[in-house]
């Protein structure tokens, strides 16, 4: 156990989770879990760097809860996986304080990722969303994670890591494990109006927790191709939202075959297709099902990132420790700081 290397992701709570997020992240994080010491984080610093309305903080708990259980429906496993709320522990934001001393604005204001998350939310660059990347290395750098599996649009994150480690090392002494990235390798999963990458906030979205009817409704409402207005036309498979289903979700690659080749030829109708597409998502949600009312009960998901968030911070504290002590401040900051904390004590 002690020898396996560590293993960190997270997401920012923003709601609960689809199948967009099955194939291009969870399926990855099950996969992996026996073989890394795994790390998964609630981000809910990082939500704050766009989404800081009264209305989005008051949606934290029930997403995080709500994000924890479907990532353990889905098959993650609680005693082996480590999950923690960044917020919960206070030396990231220390870290992340002595982090930005170590990169530079330009190379932060190249980034087009956050150019992006500012666009969308229709805001200017606040001074939080710059550094989203380096408040990201703190939750990296804070358990020493050695591998980062992440979407395209986070790898310049984890390569600004990467270069905040050797910074610190090179400045301080060998001190940092510099991480590597890991892309995912599956196209984005388009959204059931086929216009868009499947989102909550474009209701395009198929939930791990839609039950069998809901999902035989989205799929029966699903786009296709709009070229095809009788079943008896021949149709296009390729950027059809159904097949692209088809192909991330149905085991049986010889019925997506026959579909495929009869679609093509005006040989099947829509809501055969379709129907077919239903009970292959609705199997694939079923045991997740069953895991999920397993740990419905109230409480068990809060002991779980309690649980985990102890033993994040713990290792947090370690690593600030020996940052600090590195750094050469652990004489006067600890020393003023105990001071300050016995003079509270005996106010108290
Ligand atoms: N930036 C990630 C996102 O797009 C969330 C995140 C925060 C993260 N900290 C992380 C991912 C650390 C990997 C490692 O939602």
């Amino acid at each position: 156990m002690a020898d396996k290397k560590r293993l960190l992701t997270g997401d920012r709570p923003t709601g609960k989770l689809h199948l967009g997020h099955l194939v291009g992240s969870i399926y990855n994080r099950v996969r992996l879990q026996d073989q890394y010491e795994t790390y998964i984080l609630v981000a809910d610093l990082h939500m704050l760097t766009t989404k800081n309305s009264p209305e989005d903080i008051a949606e934290i708990d029930k997403n995080a809860h709500d994000m924890l259980l479907d990532q353990i429906a889905a098959g993650l496993d609680p005693d082996k996986v480590t999950f923690y709320m960044q917020s919960g522990i206070p030396e990231i934001h220390e870290m992340y304080t002595l982090f930005q001393s170590l990169v530079t604005v330009p190379r932060l204001e190249r980034l087009p990722s956050l150019k992006d998350m500012a666009r969308d939310a229709n805001i200017e660059m606040p001074l939080a969303l710059l550094g989203y990347p380096v408040l990201q290395a703190a939750d990296i750098l804070c358990v020493r994670g050695d591998l980062v599996p992440v979407g395209k649009d986070n790898e310049a994150h984890v390569e600004i890591t990467r270069e905040i480690a050797r910074r610190f090392n090179f400045l301080y002494g060998e001190t940092l494990p510099v991480p590597d990235v890991m892309i995912g390798e599956v196209p984005t999963l388009v959204g059931t109006d086929g216009q868009a990458k499947m989102s909550k906030s474009l209701s395009n979205a198929i939930f791990l927790s839609d039950d069998p009817k809901t999902v035989e409704k989205k799929v029966a409402g699903m786009f296709t191709d709009p070229n095809r207005v009788r079943a008896d036309i021949p149709g296009t498979v390729e950027g059809n939202p159904v097949f692209q289903y088809h192909d991330a979700f149905n085991p049986d690659t010889a019925e997506v075959e026959d579909l495929k080749t009869r679609y093509r030829a005006g040989k099947v109708g829509d809501v055969e297709v379709k129907e077919k597409l239903a009970r292959v998502i609705n199997a694939v949600l079923e045991p997740m099902h069953a895991r999920r009312a397993r740990y419905e009960e109230s409480g068990l998901i809060e002991e779980i990132i309690v649980r985990g968030t102890v033993k994040a911070r713990a290792e947090t504290q370690q690593t600030l420790f020996a940052m600090k002590k590195a750094m050469g401040l652990t004489g006067v900051w600890n020393r003023i700081r105990r001071k300050v904390e016995k003079r509270e004590k005996k106010a108290n």
